[in-house]
């Protein structure tokens, strides 16, 4: 790529950051949800797809979050990129506040701050334009500037995710991978704070899904784009520091990933598993660890100089008396 069209990009991205670092924003945490619930109501009956989820996302992270199929995470994410509203709680994405958004504050929001990638490939591209006019499209769109420049700035994003050679190729004409890297661009082409991806990997084998994460690891270092990746492949999740795993519409636990280089020079990778305490001390056991101990209904908790042990309650077994 001309490198001087890149340093561009991400000189503008660097004062796009320095600004906002003056403005609105000055709370910690860039995706921020604190006890978020959303009840869908269907012929009578209620489905609480969320029952009082928390997320703490730094800005410029890149994370994974992962669940069985029905467990929220289409939900949440619909919720963070303003297509649905939350029934309670707290959502703050970019110093912004999710609930009680007008429809126009919605929409500007959507235009402006976030960013977004479907599982159907078929659902991110106009499947009539080239690559290069579907990314130079929304550039256009979000403010006046020059074919000439939007195209330039097109082709630059396009280079970003490994797929230059697709520029002049109409969707039906790239592979499964190419489109969702071609969707990528799309998605970033308005300079959003946020990348919702749902998904994005769905409809592709693993290696085109690896070079995905490529494409999605290079918006995020090069544009300091914060990213949520939603999927059910945990093999996926390899890409990213930190995985968020999410259970029964709440969020269970987390894996972080980093490597340590070991004292004869060899790097490590460590994964270390973590359970998430939400504001009022409450922590989800793993299943493995409640079935292995047999735990129910009510457990002994004992604090120790550096840990809490926790042990399955014997006094059931006892008389009980008065
Ligand atoms: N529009 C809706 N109306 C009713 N129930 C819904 C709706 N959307 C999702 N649900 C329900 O909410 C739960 C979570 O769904 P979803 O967020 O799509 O899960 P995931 O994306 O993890 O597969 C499921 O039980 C689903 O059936
Ligand atoms: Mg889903």
């Amino acid at each position: 790529m001309a490198r001087a069209e890149f340093d561009a990009l991400e000189q503008q991205a660097l004062r796009r950051a320095e600004t906002r670092d003056h403005e609105a924003d000055q709370q910690p945490g860039h995706i921020v949800c604190e006890g978020l619930v959303r009840i869908f109501k269907a012929d009578g009956l209620e489905v609480v797809a969320l029952q009082g989820l928390d997320l703490w996302v730094e800005r410029g992270e890149m994370i994974a979050i992962v669940g069985v199929s029905g467990s929220g995470k289409s939900t949440l994410l619909n919720i963070l990129s303003g297509l649905d509203e939350p029934t309670a709680g707290q959502a703050r994405v970019a110093g912004h506040d999710l609930f009680g958004m007008s429809a126009r504050q919605r929409l500007e929001y959507r235009r402006r701050t976030v960013g977004f990638v479907w599982q159907q490939t078929s659902r991110n591209l106009l499947h009539y334009l080239t690559a290069v006019d579907n990314v130079a499209l929304p550039i256009q769109l979000a403010r006046p500037v020059s074919r000439r420049v939007a195209l330039r700035r097109a082709h630059t994003l396009l280079e970003l995710v490994g797929i230059p050679d697709c520029a002049r190729r109409l969707p039906r004409e790239m592979s499964g991978g190419e489109q969702q890297r071609a969707a990528v661009a799309v998605a970033v082409a308005n300079q959003p704070e946020v990348l919702f991806a749902d998904e994005p990997t769905g409809e592709l084998d693993e290696t085109s899904a690896a070079e995905l994460f490529d494409a999605l690891e290079a918006i995020n270092r090069e544009l300091g784009v914060t990213i949520v990746v939603v999927t059910h492949d945990t093999a996926v999740t390899r890409h990213v520091a930190r995985t968020v795993a999410i259970r029964d519409g709440r969020t269970s636990s987390e894996v972080r990933r980093r490597v340590r280089r070991g004292l004869d020079g060899q790097e490590e990778h460590i994964a270390e598993e973590y359970a998430l305490l939400d504001r009022a001390g409450r922590l989800q056991l793993p299943r493995a660890y409640v079935d292995a101990l047999e735990l129910e209904h009510r457990v002994r908790l004992d604090l120790e100089p550096d840990h809490v042990a926790v042990r399955p309650d014997d006094s059931s077994h006892e008389v009980r008396r008065g």
